[in-house]
């Protein structure tokens, strides 16, 4: 019955080695074709998802106050994580004030950091309370306060947008133009870690 309907359909009979063989063939290609699209999902940058051009993300004095209060940077949408910085630090505002203008008084600043994508293969980098450093679960690089490398294979530290506060005190961050992160070298804060590790734990 099933020689003549096979027959009827001019199609060959596909013997079962043949069969298991494509199958094989099939299982590996769908197995490679998921691992890829599931490494290019985790290695492709996120850069400012959902934000575009010079965006007002909120009120600056509200902001730092709510990141100087919760020893905390304003994690937002699209990796942005906005942190405050000391422009009187000696040579802040040499390696940062080019691009970093958000500044509310002599000693403190807002900047808006890239913590969405770890300069070393795109993972994010979630901030650790206890260290108060952007520690990378991936492969460990690690971040003062101010997104500077600190340890890891990480070749920078992290990437910033630039920032400015505009007439009704609202932060501007350009997301249309991503800063890479200053060298490894520049550790302008020299801030040791306040706290155990949270990629070590
Ligand atoms: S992706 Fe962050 S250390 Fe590798």
């Amino acid at each position: 019955m099933a020689e003549e309907s096979t027959r009827r359909s001019g199609l060959k009979p596909v013997d079962r080695r043949t069969f298991l063989r494509y199958g094989l063939i099939g299982a590996t290609s769908a197995g490679l074709g998921g691992f890829a699209v599931a490494s290019l999902g985790f290695l492709w940058p996120r850069l400012g998802d959902g934000f575009f051009g010079e965006t007002a993300v909120g009120d600056a004095e509200e902001l730092a106050a709510t990141i100087q209060n919760e020893r905390a940077p304003q994690r937002m949408e699209g990796g942005l994580s906005v942190i405050v910085w000391d422009p009187s630090i000696s040579g802040a505002d040499r390696v940062y004030g080019e691009h970093h203008q958000a500044i509310l008084s002599d000693e403190v600043g807002l900047m808006a950091l890239n913590s969405g994508s770890c300069p070393h293969l795109g993972c994010g980098v979630p901030w650790c309370q206890s260290s108060q450093w952007f520690e990378c679960p991936c492969h460990g690089s690690r971040y003062n306060r101010l997104g500077e490398w600190q340890f890891g294979p990480a070749p920078r530290g992290l990437d910033r947008w630039p920032s400015f506060i505009d007439d009704e005190g609202q932060l501007v961050v350009d997301f249309g133009d991503l800063q890479t992160g200053p060298a490894r070298t520049a550790n302008i804060l020299e801030q040791n870690p306040e706290g155990p590790s949270c990629v070590d734990a």
